[in-house]
C-alpha cells in the first residue's frame, strides 16, 4: 500500500539521492538534461511515494516546446522516474506515470515525450510513431524517444526541434 503526495521542498535532497543511485551521478549529462538546465520542474507536477516514512520513488515533468520556428507548442518531457530497488516491480512506476499524466491532462497540458523503452513506456500510452517527426538537440538513441497526447489530435502536425521553453 502506497501514497503518491506531491514533491515538497524538504524532499529534493531525498530525490537527488534517488535518482543518483539510479542514473548515476553523471546523469546530467545526458541530451534530456539540456532541456532543464536553468528550468525548473512543474512543482504541480513532482510527485513522490513515501512507504513507512522513507521516499522510494519520485517522477516529474519539465515543461518544453516543440516544433518548427514560428509553429512552436508546449508540451511535458515526463522525468526522471525512478523507484528504489526495493519496491521495483510491484507496479509503482505505473502508477506514479498514470497519476502523473492524469494530473497533467486535468491542468490543460495536451502532449508529452520522454527518452526511454517504448516496451514499457507504452503501457502507460506512449509511442515511438507519435514521435517520428521530432528531433532532440542532441544525441539519444531515437527509437528511445517517445510521445502521446493527452488531448486527441494534439500531434498532428507537430513536427522539429524539442527545445528549452525561453
Ligand atoms: C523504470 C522503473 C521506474 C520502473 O519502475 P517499477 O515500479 O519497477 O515498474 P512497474 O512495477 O510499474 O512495472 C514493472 C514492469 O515493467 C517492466 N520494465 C521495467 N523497466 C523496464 C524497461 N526499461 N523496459 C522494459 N520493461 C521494463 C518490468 O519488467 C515489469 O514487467 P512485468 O510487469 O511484465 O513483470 C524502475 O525500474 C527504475 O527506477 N529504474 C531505474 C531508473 C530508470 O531506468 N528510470 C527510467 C529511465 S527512462
Amino acid at each position: 500500500m502506497f501514497c503518491i503526495e506531491v514533491m515538497k521542498q524538504n524532499d529534493i535532497s531525498s530525490v537527488t539521492v534517488l535518482l543518483d543511485e539510479n542514473f548515476g551521478k553523471d546523469r546530467q549529462s545526458k541530451t534530456a538534461y539540456r532541456l532543464r538546465d536553468a528550468v525548473s520542474p512543474l512543482a504541480e507536477l513532482c510527485f513522490v511515494v513515501r512507504i513507512e516514512g522513507k521516499l522510494e520513488a519520485s517522477l516529474q515533468f519539465w515543461p518544453i516546446e516543440m516544433g518548427e520556428q514560428g509553429a512552436a507548442v508546449d508540451a511535458l518531457l515526463l522525468g526522471p522516474i525512478a523507484v528504489s530497488q526495493e519496491y521495483r516491480g510491484q507496479g509503482l512506476g505505473l502508477k506514479l506515470m498514470e497519476h502523473g499524466l492524469n494530473i497533467a491532462r486535468k491542468l490543460g497540458h495536451s502532449r508529452v515525450i520522454l527518452v526511454g523503452d517504448e516496451s514499457y513506456y507504452k503501457k502507460v500510452g506512449f509511442s515511438r510513431k507519435m514521435a517520428l517527426h521530432l528531433e532532440m538537440p542532441g544525441p539519444v538513441d531515437k527509437e528511445r524517444l517517445l510521445a502521446q497526447e493527452l488531448v486527441p489530435g494534439a500531434m498532428q502536425d507537430v513536427k522539429g526541434m524539442i527545445s528549452k521553453i525561453k
